[in-house]
């Protein structure tokens, strides 16, 4: 028997989508063993404005489709101060919340590993980012939708690329990762891809659309992530652009859009597997862990673990690939 009576579920930092989903799963899995649940709102900052609510089977109906979160999100300061800290758990108390699943980045573990250490309060943890950036886990939720849909906006950007031969840049999410990057531009046929992963010196990327023109290459396509050394979309068009005048160049930046829209059934469905393994892991006494997908198997690893390791996550065979079929 746990003494675990009441969940807190949160999202905290960027949303993405799936995040619903996995509240739903939380939800029904913590009522279904017998526990009752609270939504805490906007994440940390909630927790500190005591802005909680309490869940029924009924408050996660029809939400499984729904991108966003319906507790909202937020990035919060005053949770790294010792003094939120407190404010949060004696709002926890007040509320008789005995343990915490925190859906979220690498924002949300490293608060929640400060203070599920300080308080002792029990603490799962599911990767909830679209930027597929956190150690332990082969996928995060919302990473596949947000592919998806930048695919889906290059190819609408390729039909007019090729209609007016010209060459787009287009820039992508993923400040420190670039996952979406990566197979947003293999999945589109892009010409190049800038990884912040991966220095590209412009001269080479001028090379490449060069070897591309020769070949009668019409239009292309350049996939910058935001994090990429050389400073985002706009900046790389231009230093391209000082050298190859002849192309008629464009920018386009996704940005936030691709946060957005209804999850993959693949973000589902890891959403469903993911909240229900966190409230069995907390149940079964486990704490200070984030649950990932390995292989398709639900795996648990050690929070400092996914927080202290970095992972190259792009895989040699998908970066070496991207060049020979573009
Ligand atoms: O972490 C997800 C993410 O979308 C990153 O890819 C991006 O760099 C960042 O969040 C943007 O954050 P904000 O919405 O706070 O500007």
């Amino acid at each position: 028997m746990s003494h675990i009576k009441k969940i807190g579920v949160f999202t905290s930092g960027g949303d993405a989508p799936g995040m619903n989903a996995c509240i739903r799963a939380v939800t029904r899995t913590a009522l279904h063993f017998g526990c009752s649940v609270a939504g805490i709102k906007q994440g940390y900052q909630g927790m500190i404005d005591d802005n909680i609510i309490e869940m029924n089977r009924y408050s996660v109906s029809n939400i499984m489709q729904l991108g966003g979160t319906i507790l909202k999100t937020a990035r919060c300061i005053d949770f790294k101060t010792h003094q939120g800290m407190q404010k949060a758990y004696d709002n926890l108390k007040k509320h008789n919340i005995d343990a915490l699943v925190a859906i979220g980045g690498d924002g949300t573990f490293t608060g929640a590993e400060r203070f599920s250490g300080i308080f002792n309060i029990p603490v799962i943890c599911v990767p909830g980012t679209i930027d597929n950036d956190l150690y332990g886990s082969d996928f995060t939720l919302g990473f596949d939708t947000a592919t998806n849909t930048v695919i889906e906006a290059i190819d609408k950007i390729r039909d007019t690329a090729e209609s007016h031969d010209r060459l787009f840049f287009i820039e992508v999410m993923g400040r420190d990762a670039g996952c979406i990057a990566l197979r947003a531009g293999i999945a589109s046929g892009a010409e190049a891809i800038m990884l912040p992963e991966k220095d590209t010196a412009i001269d080479d990327l001028i090379k490449t659309l060069e070897d591309g023109a020769a070949i009668k290459k019409s239009s292309s396509i350049v996939i910058v992530a935001e994090g990429d050394k050389n400073g985002g979309a706009i900046n790389v068009a231009k230093k391209v652009k000082e050298k190859f005048d002849f192309y008629d160049t464009k920018v386009t930046i996704l940005g936030h859009l691709q946060r957005g829209g209804s999850p993959s059934s693949f973000d589902r469905v890891l959403a469903c597997r993911m909240g229900f393994a966190a409230v069995k892991a907390l149940l079964n006494g486990e704490t200070r862990k984030m649950v990932g997908l390995r292989g398709n198997n639900i795996k648990f690893i050690d929070l400092t673990e996914s927080l202290r390791e970095r992972e190259f996550k792009l895989e040699d065979d998908l970066l070496e690939m991207s060049t020979i079929l573009a």
